[in-house]
């Protein structure tokens, strides 16, 4: 029997998954079941960034660590090394201690919402995604993409973030009963795809008949959003210093701002210049190049000054300068050292 879909959003959208969806390495195919490691760990790394930035990262990964138990078993160290470039370190060591949880307990991943949010680093997003992907129950899944959907097929005219609360219950209404991973998958298909910020493809969207943004002629429109607060600027000093080809690197604090890293030495950010404090040696700093890198919630300015040492000193960390990009460093640290001459002394 033939089930006429009408305008109900979810029958639209998963006829229109089953055959636009996305072929994506965490994805299982046709007749395989979900791998919940590999739906947790995807989900993780897609947090604030873009599938396209994510695939190698978790081919690289899932080659290394194959199961959770083998990502469990690996020193946190070369977790934060792999990571190095995703952004946001913290979701690293979160996962490499959600793994241990998981290992120290079974090795299986809970298998319901309130289960999956005792584990070290999983929210609400991630439970929900998790549980719906890889167990198959219904959960209402939000993220970015899932907000543009539902502000638009509903023309929210309250600007988020305050929608949030009506986003999240209209989502909740339009989730099925089955299916809700796949929906949710298809929500975010149809959020990158074709229903996206600035230029919605509204002639060969599926959830077009019911869309109500489409109706007032300028979907591109929603979300509605409250007016953003400017980022502060702050300032630091990045050190090079360097030492019969050695650069010498230090270990960040765990907790604050790329805790855990490996980092070319830099005193503290602040609003107002720090000139040279912090710096590791009073030598004569030259200046080798300036940048800015952009935090979520400030921007840096950076000023990148060079020294040598004539020897290496025993007691610190120094790495082969021929060998930088092996070290993990987090992207700010990685472009600091791009300014760099690496021309022998
Ligand atoms: N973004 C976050 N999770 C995703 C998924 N499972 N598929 C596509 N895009 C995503």
């Amino acid at each position: 029997m033939l089930v006429d879909s009408g305008s109900d959003p979810a029958a639209l959208l998963l006829a229109w998954y089953d055959r636009h969806k996305r072929i994506l390495p965490w994805r299982a195919l046709p007749g395989e079941t979900a791998n919940p490691y590999k739906v947790w760990l995807s989900e993780i790394m897609l947090q604030q960034t873009t599938v396209a930035a994510v695939k190698p990262y978790f081919r690289a990964f899932t080659t290394r660590w194959p199961t959770v138990e083998a990502l469990a078993n690996a020193p946190e160290a070369d977790v934060m090394a792999a990571w190095a470039g995703l952004g946001y370190y913290a979701r690293a060591r979160n996962l490499v201690a959600c793994a241990r949880a998981v290992t120290a307990t079974g090795g299986r991943f809970p298998d319901t919402e309130e289960g999956l949010r005792t584990l070290p680093g999983v929210g609400r997003y991630t439970a929900a995604a998790v549980a719906a992907i890889a167990f198959d129950r219904r959960a209402v899944v939000i993220d970015a993409n899932v907000e543009r959907v539902v502000s638009r097929l509903f023309a929210i005219e309250e600007p988020l973030p305050s929608s949030r609360p009506k986003i999240d219950a209209l989502a909740d209404s339009i989730t099925p009963a089955t299916r809700s991973g796949d929906f949710a998958q298809a929500m975010m298909d149809l959020g990158a795809t074709i229903c996206t910020a600035r230029s919605p493809a509204c002639v060969i969207c599926p959830l077009a008949e019911p869309c109500a943004a489409r109706l007032t002629g300028a979907p591109e429109t929603y979300p509605r959003k409250a007016p953003k607060a400017a980022r502060p600027v702050k300032r630091g000093t990045i050190f090079w210093l360097q030492a019969e080809d050695h650069v010498l690197l230090v270990r960040r604090p765990p907790k604050g701002m790329l805790g855990g890293m490996r980092a070319l030495p830099s005193g503290p950010w602040t609003l107002a210049d720090p000139g040279f404090t912090e710096a590791p040696a009073d030598l004569n700093w030259c200046e080798a190049g300036q940048g800015r890198h952009l935090f979520t919630h400030f921007a840096l300015d950076y000023r990148v000054v060079a020294a040598r040492l004539p020897r290496r000193t025993d007691t610190d960390e120094w790495w082969p300068i021929a060998e930088l990009d092996k070290a993990g460093l987090p992207t700010l640290f990685a472009h600091a050292a791009a300014f760099v001459s690496r021309e022998p002394a």
